[in-house]
């Protein structure tokens, strides 16, 4: 996966702005505010269809504009392609690929990217969903197919729960047989496919935190499923789940079991790291685990992704950042960066100074 160029019209601080990537890596320079993390966003908008740093697309509009696109070039597995967005205050967001309109669910997965900024620690301070997105987000860049059943899924607990709001309001006896099957085969695939991932993400992550630091821990994702010490995942359990907790459900008209309640927990030396692990080795965990995710996108699609790191500057000492970047360019990752100082290894820098 190649970034190309990237071009920013009336999006955010720029009026109109093109970047060219390298190869291998660039580093984006500036004081704070010239727009750095506004490019990283832009970039990471074009992979997912959504800002890391607001839920309103209105935001990354131009203030005064009533209209803002972002032009992504890029080549996968040598073909060259382009993503447009076009977001409007007016008639929201659309998406084009080489000039065909698009929904959002097929963007995912085409210009694939692995995102690390210092907001990340959220992936363990913060709520389930976080990590919760981490993985589907992952799992979504190398399967259309589970992106498809998340969404499905997400559809069928929202309809059980309206169903459980009406019967609460009708007095009636709710009708839930047939989201509970569409749930419980919802929940086997992603919980299964959840399961695999992690799996494969915890044999490279080892590999990857020695890159980082040297006090090597024991690092590790575990997931957590509601209502199962050993994670199951067939329908038979599911069912029965669902079914014996029919009466709760009613009386809070939400779904208490499946994917969308479990967790996963990031281990370091078999403990939770959340409350043990000091906030340097949080980050470093978190820098793992996105390099483990890089390399589980390359085990699946044949291509690493491009790798973009925000404000990667006070994460790592110096020879701790050499070794990364040694191991990046050596691997061919195309890698962009931002950071208010000039990295001393090479790499192609692009000033935005104080004019943007
Ligand atoms: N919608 C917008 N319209 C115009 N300027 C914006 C908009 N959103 C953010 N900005 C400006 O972008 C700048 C922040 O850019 P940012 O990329 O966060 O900087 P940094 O280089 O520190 O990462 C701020 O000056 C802010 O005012
Ligand atoms: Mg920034």
């Amino acid at each position: 996966m190649r970034c190309q160029s990237l071009r920013l019209i009336q999006i955010r601080s720029f009026q109109d702005k093109t970047i060219e990537p390298a190869e291998d890596l660039t580093l984006i320079t500036g004081p704070n505010g010239s727009g750095k993390t506004n490019l990283m966003e832009a970039l990471s908008y074009g992979s997912t269809g959504k800002s890391f740093r607001t839920g309103s697309d209105g935001e990354m509009i131009r203030l005064g504009e009533d209209e803002g696109t972002i032009l992504l070039t890029y080549t996968v597995h040598r073909v060259n392609q382009e993503i447009k967005i076009r977001l409007s205050r007016e008639s929201g967001k659309k998406i084009f690929l080489n000039e065909t309109p698009i929904r959002r669910k097929e963007l995912v997965g085409l210009f694939r990217t692995v995102l690390f900024t210092p907001d990340e620690l959220q992936l363990i301070k913060g709520s389930p969903q976080n990590r919760r997105r981490f993985l589907d987000m992952e799992i979504s860049q190398v399967s259309p197919r589970y992106y498809e059943e998340i969404l499905r899924y997400t559809r069928a607990v929202q309809q059980r729960n309206a169903e459980l709001k009406n019967a609460q309001i009708s007095g009636k006896k709710p009708d839930l047989d047939l989201w509970d099957m569409q749930i419980a085969s919802g929940a086997c695939y992603i919980v299964r496919k959840r399961l695999e991932t992690i799996s494969k993400m915890n044999e490279t992550v080892p590999a990857m935190e020695s890159i980082l630091t040297e006090n090597r821990e024991k690092l590790e994702i575990r997931y957590l499923q509601q209502g199962s010490g050993e994670p199951r995942f067939d329908m038979e359990w599911y069912l029965e789940q669902l079914s014996s907790r029919r009466e709760e459900d009613a009386r809070f008209c939400h779904t208490s079991i499946g994917p969308h309640r479990d967790d996963c927990l990031f281990l370091m030396n078999g403990l939770d790291i959340s409350a043990y692990g000091s906030q340097g080795q949080q980050r470093t965990a978190i820098l793992s685990m996105k390099l483990s995710e890089m390399e589980f996108i390359r085990k699946e699609t044949g291509e690493y992704p491009v790798l973009l790191l925000d404000d990667i500057g006070s994460e790592l000492d110096e020879s701790r950042k050499k070794a990364l970047f040694s191991f990046l360019m050596k691997n061919k990752v195309q890698t962009i960066v931002t950071g208010t100082e000039i990295l001393s290894d090479g790499g192609k820098v692009i000033d935005l100074g104080n004019n943007e």
